[in-house]
């Protein structure tokens, strides 16, 4: 493994970049600052090399903007609804900064947060963090840790674990932005997609907490049992996909955490590179990227909105506070696992 500087970030601190590579030279790139996968350089049909994740040259980049790319989010992915829930029965509330709701756990969030080196073999890395109770105001001290792996089949297996004092949330997610043409190559919306859900969350309206339903996709623009470019339907005359400026919804995988299995998979005509994606979630934010804006990114790469699209692997949102949802919570002293998978080949 060689380390780079991945500069200073607000702090004052030093961040590193870790750069792991296999027996196919494929390459991933992780910093501590946020636990955050940067780089990961697989071959296209032509054995040339690309990078399929957006991402930026140094830690305090990802500080000056609201993107999360590839961070690690936690300890709650996605939206808590009035950013309050009760938990073990004791009202909590935590920072408002999405409208009302909370988006990622807020300003101190994982992806924030300068992560220990626990440890690491030829081919992962393990980062550990203590979340203190007071710093996001979720019940508990979690000690949580994120082990990143680049197999010789070019996946990365991205495994979390935490284990608290206190009944807590631990829901903890990847937001890497995948672009299969190359993470420089612009929109995302010819690349195709599936996702192996019949069902997904509505939203109520365009602050996006879930009504509380499961609906089937079928007969919907919602509907990728079968691929599609991702930008087929995107601009349909469908309320949800209105609310929230294309897609940017859970997809139910399960009614229950804990089988692992593929969820997704997407393809690139013009490279030749397929990612198969799975999880042990039973869910899975689809975001097509509708906010990226246009910035610079690794490189002095252009950026643009849809020119990256996140599979977020995660309990539903706001499912601390919906009865019929699969719950968030872990009891003191129990040790939550999680493991998702994105594999990258070439058809
Ligand atoms: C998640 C959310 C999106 C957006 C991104 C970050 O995917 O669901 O609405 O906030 O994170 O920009």
């Amino acid at each position: 493994m060689e380390t780079l500087s991945f500069g200073k970030n607000s702090q004052g601190k030093e961040t590193s970049l870790y750069i792991l590579e296999n027996k196919n030279h494929a390459v991933m790139k992780v910093s501590d600052h946020g636990a955050t996968l940067v780089s990961l350089l697989v071959p296209d049909r032509d054995g040339k090399m690309q990078d399929v994740v957006l991402g930026y040259d140094k830690a305090s980049d990802y500080e000056g903007h609201t993107c999360y790319f590839g961070a690690t989010i936690g300890r709650n992915g996605n939206r808590i609804g009035k950013a309050q829930m009760v938990i073990d029965g004791k009202p909590c509330s935590i920072a408002a900064n999405e409208n009302e709701n909370n988006l990622h756990s807020g300003p101190n969030g994982f992806d924030r947060a300068l992560w220990e080196v626990k440890g690491h073999t030829e081919n992962s890395i393990t980062f550990s963090h203590l979340s203190r109770e007071e710093e996001q105001g979720f019940p508990g001290n979690l000690q949580v840790e994120v082990t990143y792996t680049l197999t010789d089949e070019n996946a990365v297996e991205i495994t979390y674990q935490g284990k608290s004092d206190k009944a807590t949330i631990m829901n903890c997610t990847n937001h890497s932005y995948f672009n299969l043409g190359g993470h420089a190559s612009g929109s995302v919306e010819q690349q195709e997609l599936q996702i192996l859900a019949e069902s997904y969350n509505p939203v109520r309206d365009a602050k996006s907490i879930p009504t509380g339903e499961i609906a089937p996709v079928a007969g919907t623009p919602m509907d990728f049992r079968e691929p599609k470019p991702i930008g087929q339907d995107i601009g349909a005359d469908f309320e949800q996909l209105k609310f929230t400026g294309g897609y940017d919804h859970n997809y139910v995988l399960s009614s229950h955490a804990g089988e692992f299995k593929v969820m997704a998979n997407a393809y690139c005509k013009e490279t030749g590179i397929a990612m198969e994606a799975s999880t042990d979630c039973c869910g899975v934010q689809f975001y097509a990227g509708n906010f990226i804006g246009d910035q610079e990114g690794k490189g002095g790469a252009a950026y643009c909105d849809r020119c990256g699209f996140c599979l977020e692997s995660q309990f539903y949102p706001d499912a601390v506070n919906q009865k019929g949802f699969p719950s968030p919570i872990i009891q003191a002293g129990e040790t939550f696992t999680s493991k998702t998978s994105y594999r990258f080949y070439v058809k």
